[in-house]
C-alpha cells in the first residue's frame, strides 16, 4: 500500500514539475485502457484458458482440506500467509510460518502463526508432524527445488497433504523473468501494475518449476500426485494490447503441441506415503 508519506511527496514532486505529472497519468491511462482491451478480447477464449490459477488455489482448491485441529505449516508465507486470523480460529489450527526472510514473517499479521521459522526451505529438517502444507508461490524463488519438495517430506505427518501452488518456468513471463536484470523488472512491473508491488523484490530461478520435473521429484520424494490442475492464464502481457495478442495465440498453439507442459501455473495436491 501506499504510505501517507508517498503520496505527500508524490504531491509535491507533482506541483513541482506539472509536465512530468501529465505525462505519468497520461500513460497509466494509455495501459489502463490497453488493459482494459486485453481482458475483453480475452473474453473469446474458452474459460479453460481464463481461470487464475492462484485463485482458484485459494478459493476453490485449499479449503476442502482445511479440518478442525490440524497443524498447518504455511512454507514461504512470509507476510501474506494464507489463513486469516478468523479462519485460523474457526479451524483450530496451529499454523508454522517457515520462509527465509524474518522480515517477511514479521509482517504477517498478528497473532496468525503460533510459530515462526526463519529458515531456507531447501536445508530445513522437519519433524513429521504437519497435517497440511501450503505452499503458494514459493518454488520458483527456491534455488534447489528437490531439496525443498525432500524438506517438505521432512515436515509432513506420513499420509499428510502438501498443496503446492507455482507458477512454471516454460511460461514466457517466466522465460523474461530469468533474462531481465532484477531492478528493471521492478520498475516495469510497479510502473505498469502497482498491485503486484507486494509480490516484487524476490529473485525468481524457477528450478525444475515445470510440470514434468515435479511430479517426478515428488514422486522420487516419497510422494503420491494426488490431483493436478493447470492454467492457461496470467496478466503479465495484457498492459498492451500486441503483446497480450502474441502471448495468447503462443499459448494456445504452445497447448496444442504440449497440453499442460504450456499451462502458466499449476496445483499439486502431493501425499506422504506412509
Ligand atoms: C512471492 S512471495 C509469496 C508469499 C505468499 N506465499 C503468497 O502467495 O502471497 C515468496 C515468499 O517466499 C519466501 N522465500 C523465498 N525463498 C525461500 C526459501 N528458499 N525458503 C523459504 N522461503 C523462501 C520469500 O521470503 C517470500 O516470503
Amino acid at each position: 500500500m501506499t504510505g501517507p508519506g508517498e503520496v505527500k511527496k508524490a504531491m509535491k514532486d507533482e506541483r513541482k514539475r506539472p509536465g512530468l505529472a501529465i505525462l505519468n497519468r497520461v500513460i497509466k491511462a494509455f495501459f489502463r485502457s490497453q488493459e482494459w482491451l486485453s481482458r475483453n478480447f480475452d473474453r473469446i477464449f474458452p474459460g479453460k484458458f481464463r481461470v487464475d490459477g492462484h485463485q482458484d488455489y485459494r478459493d476453490n482448491i485449499v479449503p476442502p482440506y482445511l479440518k478442525a485441529g490440524q497443524v498447518i505449516y504455511d512454507v514461504g508465507g512470509g507476510k501474506c500467509p494464507y489463513l486469516n486470523y478468523e479462519s485460523k480460529r474457526y479451524y483450530k489450527a496451529y499454523v508454522v510460518g517457515v520462509d527465509i526472510s524474518e522480515e517477511e514473517l514479521n509482517k504477517a499479521p498478528a497473532g496468525i502463526y503460533d510459530k515462526k521459522v526463519c529458515a531456507d526451505i531447501s536445508c530445513f529438517a522437519g519433524e513429521n508432524e504437519a497435517d497440511l502444507v501450503i505452499c503458494q508461490s514459493l518454488f520458483e524463488h527456491v534455488k534447489d527445488v528437490e531439496a525443498a519438495i525432500t524438506s517438505l517430506s521432512g515436515i509432513l505427518k506420513p499420509g499428510g497433504l502438501a498443496l503446492i501452488f507455482i507458477p512454471s518456468r516454460n511460461a514466457l513471463y517466466a522465460r523474461l523473468n530469468r533474462l531481465l536484470p532484477q531492478e528493471l523488472k521492478n520498475k516495469i512491473l510497479s510502473l505498469v501494475y502497482p498491485k503486484m508491488r507486494n509480490m516484487l523484490g524476490f529473485p525468481a530461478y524457477y528450478d525444475r518449476c515445470t510440470p514434468k520435473e515435479l511430479k517426478r521429484l515428488a514422486e522420487k520424494n516419497n510422494f503420491s500426485v494426488m490431483e493436478e490442475y493447470y492454467y492457461y492464464n496470467s496478466v503479465y502481457f495484457y498492459f498492451l494490447f500486441p503483446f497480450y495478442l502474441f502471448w495468447r495465440l503462443w499459448i494456445v498453439l504452445f497447448y496444442i503441441f504440449s497440453r499442460e507442459q504450456a499451462a502458466e501455473t499449476f496445483t499439486l495436491v502431493l501425499k506422504k506415503n506412509s
